[in-house]
């Protein structure tokens, strides 16, 4: 909405999502509203490997070109609400960024894939990770540059990452961990990527009300978050964090769409904020990372994505089958 708002005529999008009734939906909305706009849908299950190496043929097939990638499916599933933590962060000095980025209460229980990974892991960084990976062909086309943007956290937390266990088998922060991932992986593509003209940031939308977040309390009726707002508007006066609603936490993702990339700092957060008088607008703040930690993730992911395709070729010998996409080659042609 933020990009058509500004682009309509010159802009082309493609909405890659996992339910095509929601995408549809989508698709509508933003037409409603830009009639002459160009939207399209894709499928794609960020938690599925084959969904997002099927995705990405139909991309190349559709399109030569990508400028602008945003990696923004997440996931927080099962969220525990950590009520001893809570009463205790209310106690310290700590509220205000407990409050606005759930650290130390929120814990969740993730779950496998049936690929075998772990499901916040595949959702929120891998599966992003492969889509790049698989689209590199059509970005920075004709010496242009492009962009990636990914939809970080503040809850993204180096005490929540391990190098010996990039996928969290182990923890119960699984969301701050692949958060942490992706802000590791950003600078790390930076590193090899600049180049050739292909530049990625994170950003952090701040505390929005989305399902994302009326999951943490599944049992509150809709209407109590309404009743809530008030209190939110409130402690907006002492935290610009505090967004609240999709536009606003948009605003750090539009912002970058509209930067030169190369001026941009690759060890920074952009954040979207929104003033006490609900004035939205980006600050960049600085990561905690560091070079080798995110040299040390970008080889365990390659490693990862190696095995995948590797596991997939045995697949294809053992069975006989056709590749994938060799199967959606055919449909297209037919279509
Ligand atoms: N809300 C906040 O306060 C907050 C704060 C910091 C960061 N974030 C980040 O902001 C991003 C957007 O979240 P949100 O708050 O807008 O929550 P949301 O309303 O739950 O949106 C998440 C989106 O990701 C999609 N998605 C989830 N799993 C997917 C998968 N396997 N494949 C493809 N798409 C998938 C969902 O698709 P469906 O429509 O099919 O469910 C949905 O459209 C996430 O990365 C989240 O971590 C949110």
């Amino acid at each position: 909405q933020r990009l058509l708002e500004d682009e309509t005529e010159r802009i082309h999008l493609c909405l890659g999502c996992r339910n095509m009734q929601r995408a549809e939906g989508a698709r509508s909305a933003l037409l409603h509203s830009h009639p002459s706009a160009q939207v399209d849908v894709l499928q794609v299950d960020t938690s599925s490997t084959t969904s997002v190496l099927r995705a990405a043929h139909e991309f190349r097939l559709r399109y030569n070109r990508l400028d602008y990638l945003y990696l923004n499916a997440g996931i927080m599933p099962n969220p525990q609400f950590d009520v001893k933590a809570f009463f205790r962060g209310l106690l310290s000095g700590q509220v205000i960024s407990m409050l606005a980025t759930g650290v130390g209460i929120l814990t969740q229980k993730d779950s496998v894939t049936p690929d075998g990974f772990q499901e916040v892991f595949s959702t929120n960084l891998f599966g992003h990770f492969l889509l790049f990976r698989e689209l590199e062909q059509v970005l920075c086309k004709g010496g242009l540059r492009s962009q990636l943007i990914w939809t970080s956290s503040s809850n993204a937390h180096r005490s929540a990452f391990s190098l010996q266990d990039v996928q969290h088998r182990e923890g119960s922060q699984p969301y701050s961990s692949s958060k942490y991932a992706s802000d590791l992986l950003s600078l790390a593509l930076n590193t090899h990527y600049n180049q050739q003209g292909l530049y990625s940031s994170v950003t952090c939308p701040g505390f929005v009300m989305t399902n994302l977040t009326y999951r943490v309390f599944p049992l509150f009726p809709a209407f109590f978050w309404t009743l809530l707002m008030p209190v939110f508007w409130l402690i907006r006066l002492f935290t610009n964090t505090f967004t609240l609603t999709p536009y606003n936490g948009a605003e750090s993702l539009f912002w970058l769409f509209k930067q030169k990339p190369e001026s941009l700092d690759p060890y920074c957060k952009y954040h979207s904020l929104t003033s006490g008088l609900g004035n939205t607008y980006t600050e960049a703040r600085k990561m905690d990372v560091d070079l080798n930690t995110s040299e040390a993730l970008y080889e365990a992911l390659l490693q990862l994505e190696r095995d995948v395709r590797k596991k997939l070729e045995d697949q294809q010998k053992t069975y006989q089958s056709p590749k994938l996409w060799d199967n959606l080659e055919q449909s297209h042609t037919t279509a």
